[in-house]
């Protein structure tokens, strides 16, 4: 095994931790109110910063999974789900999970022109890239089978179940209360 599969495994777990503390963040985010003991431009701060370093360690992922011969991944298969030479549904999930970070991170930087209905609507993907983001890695990840990985899975999901629990269980406020436009 090459030094890229063990980089590439290493960054998918970091990348999936870290979209796991993007979701939980952004949740809080959306509360108006200081959370973790931050003040709300603090907790803004962290969600866009993690989701850049997340974009980064996914281009990782993705950018020594091409060099690595092990997955056969060919550049169609970053873009295009479920058509690829290793385990195709499973890895197909990861390039799903992808697509949607990518709208996200795109809408995002253009939230300025799309303007807050726009952009809002596409942020809502946000819950489906992150369960399908944590199947692809459980999926397919050679180190599922592994305590650790398994520990690490089982915070990533408890993180997120609580954000989700306390998003539905709060009045948060009208978004443009919580962001200052309209
Ligand atoms: C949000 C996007 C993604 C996340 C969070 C993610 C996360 C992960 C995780 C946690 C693993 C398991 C690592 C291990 O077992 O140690 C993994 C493995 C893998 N991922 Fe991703 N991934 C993403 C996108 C992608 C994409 C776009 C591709 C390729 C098109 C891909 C291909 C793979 C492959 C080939 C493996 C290795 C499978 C193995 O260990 O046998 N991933 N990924």
């Amino acid at each position: 095994m090459s030094a890229a599969w063990y980089l590439a495994r290493g960054t998918g777990v970091v990348s999936l931790v870290l979209l796991t503390i993007v979701v939980a963040v952004g949740v809080a985010t959306r509360s108006g109110r200081p959370a973790f003991g931050l003040p709300r431009f603090a907790v803004t701060a962290v969600h866009r910063n993690a989701s850049l370093l997340a974009v980064v360690l996914l281009a990782i992922h993705v950018g020594t999974l091409l060099i690595d011969p092990y997955a056969r991944l060919r550049l169609i298969d970053v873009v295009l789900p479920f058509i690829g030479n290793y385990r195709p549904l499973w890895q197909g999930l990861g390039t799903l999970a992808l697509d949607l970070v990518i709208a996200l991170v795109v809408t995002s930087l253009l939230r300025h022109r799309i303007g807050l209905r726009g952009w809002r609507a596409v942020h809502w993907l946000a819950y489906a890239a992150w369960p399908v983001a944590f199947l692809h890695g459980l999926g397919t990840g050679t180190d599922a089978g592994q305590l650790w990985l398994r520990g690490t899975a089982v915070l990533c999901a408890a993180t997120v179940l609580a954000a989700l629990v306390w998003r539905l269980s709060t009045r948060v406020p009208a978004l443009s209360t919580v962001d200052g436009r309209r």
